[in-house]
């Protein structure tokens, strides 16, 4: 939630942010802004507008209108205060001298606020950051960093920071408590930035900011300080993700093309990990008497990393016996889960910053569990604060709605699943090596599943202007329903649910009527015959109802359904991760059909750093 961007440096700083913004949109894209120090004319000018960013590049005519080498920029999604050109960021003291842009949420903005008042501070827009901006100027006395310093030891919340004063042109101010933030090293210039992909033009050499650290950006060099302003060096990493892996590449939208990457992230993602008929995962301290021990295992996520966890359930109890239990990142904390250090907390994070998620890893470390995460971003927070991490690898993830991610973080849990099968004894050779099999075509078959893209088009064209979807599904395939319907809302704003089939009867089979869209999703063999009763049952009551199946049981599925999508046929492991595949395609040819922005659909960010 909200993208921060800064430069320091010898060249013209606002056209630098504007573009480091355009790579941070997907964390918000409500209203942007930018304050730019000119040393020379001794001012800091702040220019921000409601709306893309496009707005405020064409006010500022892209950056053109400032000069300066100094400035923080800021793409925003609305906490506090409405989205309004008051309201965005960057947010400015009462005197014009010290401007900040923030991500995160001040928890105890309004007591700082009256207290500012009774001293005589006029504010002029709704939001919390305002109130960091006017604390930093009542405690100014000349040093910048000691009044960031005494400003910080009053607020309470989560933040990370940029800051830029007037009066000391030749810094950047950079902050972080519990939302991310990272330095970029450059040469005669440096940056602070959410994440990478938004400095990557112009440095790959990052060092990342830990909770309760301060960093001082001046043209030559970056100085670092804990939380008691003493003095630390910060190791810097090298990051070898492509420019062009964060650009559209002649694709018409970031989503599409991350559908179509996911074969490559695939094996970007699972070959490393097979090697001469084995599963190996380097650097995990997981011994077999450590699995022996477990009495229970916990997947914590948040949106589509959640619906990953529920499949993966299904695969972990069913391959090592031990219980395991979902739970949503914003509910495990406040839900007193029964967790010790003979549980294994699983978590799962494409971005690996979703606070909620991380509130929930520190719960369970503070109970005493082992914690493995499994996320894409690497450096990320949620990737450091664990015990151990599987990177998956799927590149960098730039459009709302997540795909290669979701797919990735899929298989890599199933991939895990077997190995502590096979670590435990639970999981017999010849299981072990037909599911490598299935790990070892999967790429290929999901190609497969991506070139017969039109059929689903024209599925797509046949539907887009329902206004209400079911998905069902058992087992394997309620767990796809989940992600084929968030999937389905989140970019195409078409109401839809996904439920258990054998729920249905329990209420919602009263919302079915003439013309209603049922998604039946029927993949699990075993299973079939159900999902062909439930066909026929929404049928029966004037569902119109597009299926999902394999190959094998196409014919009989086309017999019952008014539309058949297929995928190959693969091990029941595999299939929630091929299945997924028409179900993103189908949503996104029907946002496309409706008209919507599928990229940044309405007030969703990518990154959600606020509980
Ligand atoms: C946001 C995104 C979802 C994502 C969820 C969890 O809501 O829009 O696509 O699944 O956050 O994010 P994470 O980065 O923790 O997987």
């Amino acid at each position: 939630m909200c993208g921060i961007v800064g430069f320091i440096g010898n060249e013209q700083a606002a056209p630098i942010l504007l573009e480091g913004l355009s790579r941070l949109e997907y964390r918000g894209y409500d209203s942007a802004g930018v304050a730019i120090c000119d040393g020379g004319a001794g001012t800091l000018s702040v220019r921000k507008a409601k709306g893309r960013l496009q707005v405020l590049s064409d006010l500022i005519h892209g950056g053109a209108d400032l000069p300066g080498t100094v400035g923080v920029g800021h793409t925003r999604w609305a906490t506090h205060g409405a989205p309004s050109d008051v309201n965005s960021h960057p947010q400015v003291s009462e005197n014009g001298r010290v401007a900040v842009v923030h991500n995160g949420i001040i928890e105890n903005y309004a007591e700082l606020r009256s207290f500012l008042e009774s001293k005589g501070v006029s504010f002029v827009s709704q939001t919390d950051t305002e109130v960091i901006a006017q604390l930093i100027e009542y405690f100014y006395t000349g040093d910048l960093l000691s009044a960031v310093d005494q400003a910080l030891h009053r607020m309470e919340g989560a933040y990370a920071l940029g800051i830029v004063c007037a009066d000391a042109p030749d810094q950047i101010i950079a902050v972080r408590k519990d939302n991310p933030l990272i330095l970029g090293w450059g040469k005669g210039c440096n940056f602070i930035a959410s994440d990478v992909t938004a400095i990557l033009k112009h440095t790959r050499d990052v060092s990342y900011m830990n909770d309760g650290d301060l960093a001082v950006l001046t043209r030559e060099g970056i100085q670092c300080y804990d939380h008691l302003l003493r003095p630390i060096e910060k190791e810097v990493v090298h990051v070898d993700w492509e420019v062009d892996a964060a650009e559209k590449g002649g694709y018409e939208h970031f989503m599409f093309k991350e559908i179509m990457e996911q074969p490559e992230a695939l094996r970007r993602c699972l070959s490393p990990r097979i090697k001469d008929g084995e599963i190996v995962f380097e650097g995990l301290s997981l011994t077999p008497d450590y699995l022996r021990s477990l009495r229970r295992i916990f997947i914590v996520a948040c949106g589509s990393s959640y619906h990953v966890g529920v499949v993966g359930k299904y695969h972990l109890e069913k391959l090592t016996r031990i219980p395991v239990e979902v739970a949503l990142g914003s509910e495990f904390r406040y839900m007193d889960p029964i967790v010790d250090d003979k549980t294994l907390v699983i978590v799962l994070s494409q971005s690996g910053e979703t606070l909620d998620t991380m509130a929930a890893l520190r719960e369970a470390k503070r109970l005493g569990a082992h914690v493995l995460s499994i996320v894409n971003v690497v450096g990320s927070s949620i990737a450091r604060d664990s015990d151990e991490v599987l990177y998956t690898w799927a590149g960098p993830e730039i459009a709302v709605a997540t795909t290669k991610a979701y797919t990735t973080q899929l298989a890599l849990l199933a991939l895990l699943a077997v190995w502590f099968g096979k670590t435990l004894g639970t999981v017999d050779e010849a299981d072990y090596q037909a599911a490598l099999a299935g790990f070892r075509e999967l790429p290929e078959k999901m190609e497969q599943v991506l070139s017969c893209r039109d059929g689903i088009q024209y599925f797509a064209s046949k539907y887009f202007n329902h206004s209400s979807i079911f998905f069902i599904g058992r087992n394997l395939d309620y767990a796809l329903g989940l992600e084929g319907s968030l999937k389905l809302k989140e970019i195409s704003y078409i109401h839809s649910e996904a439920y258990a089939s054998g729920e249905l009867k329990h209420g919602t089979i009263s919302l079915i009527e003439e013309g209603t869209l049922v998604m039946a999703l029927g993949t699990c063999d075993r299973l079939f015959q159900k999902t062909v009763s439930n066909v026929v049952e929404v049928k029966a009551r004037g569902a119109d109802v597009l299926a999902l199946t394999t190959e094998r049981h196409q014919e009989e599925m086309a017999h019952n359904a008014n539309g058949v999508m297929t995928i190959p046929d693969i091990c029941d492991l595999l299939l929630p991760s091929l299945g997924v595949v028409p179900l993103q395609l189908f949503a996104y040819y029907v946002a496309l059909m409706r008209g919507c922005d599928i990229d940044k659909p309405r007030n969703l960010a990518k990154s959600v750093t606020v509980e």
